[in-house]
């Protein structure tokens, strides 16, 4: 039997999920998840868009292809690099979803990935990677991060005096600006020398990017709309930078053409979107 879908914003790991699935069947696809491709297997694509409860809830793949385009592979590949180039031996994904790191990607040995989500959204992806053989040792942190999620990491066994990369993938847009900037601070007082963070980042309200290029109209565009909210008020550089980062900006253009993809027009001001970047940054 399939797994029951989380609601709310734990269906949007879902949907970004399937959209991984997806890049893994092109023929010129950028990489193969695993734990994407069970997702879809088990689940199904139909039930996926139409998400949680009896009725299922609003259909998004329409306006999310015509709007995102290939920005999905480009975060994950952009994401990737953060990882494999910061072989610290702690990597913790703030807001994990479904990410299929874990599943995909080599570490060096003795490396531990930490997962953290809501206990709702870690159960189902456990349900779905039931037959994975995972290729690093990762620990699902349940918690919500609203709540003491440093306390919940440090039960887990994560030690603050070993360097750490950190994932904020997919997350930010889903924060008002003050849980942002306590989010930072935890995750900066956890940080020892030598760790790295990458971040996803949105200059202004996603919001009102998604309903002004698909329209207030669509179903779609006003679901996204109801679930984000403002994310933090500066740019990656001065929000980072404030907290002692050494901060990398480039924008999603910039990463798009790193990978051969065409830039999403959410994601590109010159295309009636917002400023969007993928940020690193290290202490
Ligand atoms: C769009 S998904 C991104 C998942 C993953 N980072 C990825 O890129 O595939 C957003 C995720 O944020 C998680 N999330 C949102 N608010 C959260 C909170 N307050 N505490 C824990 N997780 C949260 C949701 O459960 C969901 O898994």
């Amino acid at each position: 039997m399939a797994p029951t879908i989380p609601d709310g914003v734990g269906w949007t790991a879902l949907v970004v999920s399937a959209q991984r699935a997806a890049e893994s069947r092109r023929p010129d696809a950028l990489f193969q998840d695993p734990l994407a491709e069970a997702l879809v297997e088990r689940v199904g694509e139909d039930a996926i868009a139409a998400g949680p409860g009896p009725d299922g809830g609003t259909d998004q793949r329409g306006t999310l292809a015509r709007v995102m385009g290939d920005f999905l592979p480009v975060r994950t590949c952009f994401f990737d690099r953060v990882v494999t180039e910061h072989p610290t031996p702690q990597v913790v994904i703030l807001a994990a979803g479904l990410d299929g790191r874990a599943y995909r990607l080599e570490r060096p040995a003795g490396t531990v990935i930490y997962e953290v989500d809501v206990p709702e959204v870690l159960a189902f992806r456990d349900a779905v990677a039931d037959d994975l053989t995972p290729t690093v040792e990762h620990r699902p942190v349940a918690i919500d991060l609203r709540e003491d999620w440093p306390e919940a990491l440090l039960a887990a066994g994560f030690d603050p005096t070993v360097p750490t990369t950190w994932l904020v993938e997919g997350l930010l847009i889903y924060l008002p600006a003050d849980a942002a900037d306590l989010l930072l601070d935890r995750l900066t007082g956890l940080s020892a020398p030598g760790s790295a963070i990458g971040v996803e980042y949105a200059d202004r309200d996603p919001a009102s990017a998604m309903t002004g290029l698909a329209g207030t109209d669509d179903p779609g565009a006003q679901l996204f709309a109801d679930l984000v909210e403002a994310g933090p008020r500066d740019s990656p550089a001065r929000w980072l930078g404030s907290r002692g980062w050494t901060v990398e900006e480039s924008t999603v253009r910039e990463q798009a053409g790193l990978v051969g993809r065409p830039v999403p027009a959410i994601m590109d001001p010159e295309l009636g979107g917002m400023d969007a970047w993928l940020a690193r940054a290290r202490r």
